[in-house]
């Protein structure tokens, strides 16, 4: 079964491709990080999770979810991240968390695909994004084709910048930048709702028609970047800049 987690669609593109390539099934976890629900799900074939990289890592709220999920059936699982660049030494603690789930890691694919951190980087335009797409298809098709034989993904021996980006700056991250105090809406906002809908920690609520935001934010960009007005900003370094969903 193929599990996924995205936040402006990269992660879903690339989960449903490879759930056509191995006719496999392909579940949105939204709605369980949402609610919480950790209830037991079953698959006799492979488990494969597909997600953003965030601080060279999965991101926490997923890496929770995996944690107190049993996830019964087969024990072998792969771990696919997308990413705007690179994913660090992630796999070092998703083996981890394969020993603790008592679980056979077979591998993490990354899968560059355009950058959706507008609040810190620059976000491509639909042109740019659709061609760093085209570029991801055979490393999607590579990957899809390794789960298909049952193989493991090739893995490399992380560089000393790469355990550095996963170990201690991921752990600087969160408390550091990962914070909503700097989203708010402009008067373009309509009112819609979507931004509170979107939301996987369910932290925003509308007051008087417009959105707040509460402390509990992973930094999913869903929000800022699927606002039917961009009505969104996060402080001055949004402004101008394209929003991100995946062209595909
Ligand atoms: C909070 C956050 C942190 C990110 N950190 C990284 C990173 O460490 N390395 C990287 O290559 N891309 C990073 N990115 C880019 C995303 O991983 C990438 O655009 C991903 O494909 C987005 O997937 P989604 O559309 O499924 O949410 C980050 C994005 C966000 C929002
Ligand atoms: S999604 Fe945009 S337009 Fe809709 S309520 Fe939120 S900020 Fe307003
Ligand atoms: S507030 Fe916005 S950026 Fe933060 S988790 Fe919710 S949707 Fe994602």
């Amino acid at each position: 079964m193929i599990l996924y987690f995205s936040g402006t669609g990269n992660s879903e593109y690339v989960a449903k491709r490879i759930g056509n390539e191995t006719e496999d099934e392909v579940l949105d976890l939204f709605d369980k990080i949402r609610t919480r629900d950790f209830s037991e799900i079953h698959s006799d074939r492979p488990w494969v999770v597909v997600s953003p990289t965030y601080a060279w890592r999965i991101p926490r709220i997923l890496h929770e979810w995996l944690e107190q999920t049993d996830l019964s059936g087969s024990r072998e699982i792969y771990f696919v991240m997308t990413c705007g660049g690179d994913t660090g030494n992630s796999g070092k603690y998703l083996k981890r968390l394969c020993g603790l789930k008592k679980m056979h890691y077979s591998g993490c694919s990354s899968i560059v695909m355009p950058e959706n951190y507008i609040a810190v980087f620059t976000t491509p335009s639909k042109e740019e994004a659709l061609e760093i797409i085209s570029r991801a298809e055979k490393e999607i098709d590579n990957t899809a084709r390794l789960i298909r034989e049952g193989g493991i993904f090739p893995q490399s021996s992380p560089s000393l910048k790469a355990r550095m980006a996963s170990g201690v700056v991921n752990q600087l991250f969160y408390p550091m930048v990962v914070h909503a105090g700097k989203f708010y809406a402009k008067d373009t906002c309509i009112s819609c709702g979507k931004c509170a809908h979107v939301c996987p920690l369910n932290n925003i609520r509308l007051e008087n028609g417009k959105p707040v935001w509460g402390t509990d934010c992973t930094h999913c960009m869903a929000c800022i970047c699927r606002c039917p007005s961009e009505a969104i900003e996060y402080g001055a370094h949004s402004r101008g800049l394209p929003r991100y969903t995946c062209p595909k």
